[in-house]
């Protein structure tokens, strides 16, 4: 999909050649004197159109328009979240259309933020998006250009930019996540890690079985020895920052298929596990947006990428495995792997003396009890950690709840038999996976999201949703330490002058 960013005035936007124009309304009368702003006066009066987020009225080759369709697309409080709705519902009107070139236009709205700006962007990306990887005969993407219409630059650019940078990482997130497992194994995951390497400032390296035997990972080998596929241990390095800058790491849960092992799954929706990979690719399409974006400061991700598998060789119920932190811990369920794989990660991370380490992983059905598809669940020691992953969840429509991580909570995971078991009971499912995590996270500030809920979508619209690349980039961005150069010194030291904290 080719995004254009352009300034034009609502007259304008009458005469702009297209197949179809998205015009976003509050609801007021707009007081133009132009086709559409007539239009929409109209069907406002009328009762026709109130424009509520979401609400749309359809109109062809309406006189002295270039458009062939109009869609007025009610963008309600002119939010974000708003004109998320609304873009949403006026590219689902246009999904069986030869609409080839769209434009979407903000130029009838009294204010556009950035955030906005981007998720509109990110709405019609969403809508537009096509899986045609294992297909003979891909569907077409007719949809070519997207001009996106707004009065003035000035915030609109930086929420456009960010939405670009975004939709390619979300959508290698959602091709990675799609991808059936004989399409997706862990050396071809290493594979795609691997083109990343090609663009600016990512370096890329794969570790192999040796090499991670070396180490001493042996609750990440458990997890891999019932599969004829090898093991890959992914580390990618995003170096934008200074060289003595710490990185913050991305760790990845990279199960490429989670069949439960010897503790096998049910066979309803066994296939969904194909997207139990889903926090590694969210950590490959924050590289790739990171990569277009180019902020200054630096990014570890680690993946973990091996299949779960039941076999002659599997580790079973009840074995003991050594971890690389040298802590034992008796598998009591094969299905509760991811753990079992994120945990020598974790200590893995400890090399890079990190700023903040946060895993990301589908880790347990528990959350999606806990918080559906809404929110995902987040788990942090740390509390100025959880509020950037929360403010950064917020802005980025890419919600995540902060969970409760008390000691209490950890009982369960006591055994006679090593110094944690894997699993405890039913009960707080979710939180109980957090406390196994964090006995392998207290040399870091840390934080882990639980993406189980958020990842992936069943029913009608099944299929991998790009998140929570959006939210990681935000915190990410909001990582980026202000610029200390002699014009501008470090804010902590040269407090704002009064006249300027108004502006
Ligand atoms: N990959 C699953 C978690 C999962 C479930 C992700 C549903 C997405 C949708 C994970 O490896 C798993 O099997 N967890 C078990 C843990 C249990 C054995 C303690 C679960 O949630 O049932
Ligand atoms: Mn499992
Ligand atoms: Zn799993």
């Amino acid at each position: 999909m080719d995004f254009e960013l352009k300034t034009l005035t609502s007259p304008r936007i009458c005469t702009e050649k297209c197949d179809a124009l998205i015009v976003l309304l509050s609801g007021e009368t707009p007081g133009g004197a132009d086709p559409v702003s007539k239009m929409a006066a109209h069907a406002i009066s009328a009762g026709d159109f109130d424009g509520k987020a979401g609400k749309l009225l359809n109109a062809y080759r309406v006189q002295g328009v270039a458009a062939t369709r109009v869609l007025l697309a009610g963008a309600g409080d002119g939010s974000a979240k708003s004109i998320r709705s609304a873009v949403h519902a006026a590219m689902g009107a246009l999904k069986n259309t030869n609409a080839r070139r769209v434009l979407i236009s903000f130029c009838a709205l009294s204010t556009v933020g950035q955030d906005a700006v981007r998720a509109g962007v990110l709405a019609c990306a969403d809508a537009t998006y096509l899986y045609s990887t294992t297909k003979s005969k891909p569907a077409e993407q007719k949809l070519k250009q997207v001009v996106v219409a707004v009065s003035t630059l000035a915030s609109a650019r930086a929420g456009f930019d960010k939405a670009v940078g975004l939709a390619k990482g979300m959508a290698l997130t959602k091709e990675w996540a799609n991808r059936p497992a004989n399409h997706a194994t862990p050396t071809m995951l290493a594979q795609a890690a691997k083109e990343l390497g090609k663009l600016p400032k990512i370096k890329v390296e794969v570790l192999g079985p040796k090499e991670v035997a070396k180490l001493g990972m042996g609750s990440f080998m458990a997890v891999a020895q019932g599969s004829e596929e090898p093991l890959r241990f992914i580390v990618l390095r995003y170096d934008g920052g200074a060289k003595a800058e710490a990185p913050v790491v991305l760790v990845g849960k990279g199960i490429t298929f989670d069949t439960g092992g010897i503790s096998i799954k049910p066979a309803a929706e066994m296939d969904e596990m194909k997207y139990d990979m889903g926090g590694a690719a969210s950590v490959l399409g924050t590289f790739r947006t990171l990569a277009e974006l180019q902020p200054a400061l630096n990014v570890v991700g680690l993946i973990p990428a091996c299949e779960n598998m039941p076999d002659g060789r599997s580790v079973k119920p009840g074995d003991v495995v050594t971890s690389m932190s040298g802590q034992t811990i008796e598998i009591l369920n094969t299905d509760a792997e991811g753990r079992l794989v994120l945990c020598d990660a974790l200590t893995y991370a400890e090399r890079f003396k990190p700023r903040a380490v946060v895993d990301i992983a589908t880790l347990t059905g528990a959350c999606v009890i806990a918080l559906g598809g809404v929110r995902s669940g987040m788990f942090s020691s740390d509390d100025a950690l959880a509020q950037s992953l929360a403010v950064a969840g917020d802005s980025s429509l890419d919600l995540c709840w902060r969970m409760p991580l008390d000691d209490d909570y950890a009982d369960g995971l006591k055994t006679h038999f090593a110094d944690v078991a894997n699993v405890a009971g039913r009960a707080g499912g979710a939180i109980t996976a957090a406390k196994f995590l964090q006995r392998f996270a207290g040399k870091f500030a840390w934080a882990h999201l639980d993406i189980a809920g958020t990842a992936w979508k069943s029913g009608a619209a099944k299929g991998a949703t790009g998140r929570p690349v959006p939210l990681l980039v935000d915190f990410l961005l909001s990582q980026v330490l202000p610029a200390r150069t002699a014009k501008s010194p470090a804010r902590t030291r040269s407090p704002k002058p009064a006249s300027r904290t108004r502006a």
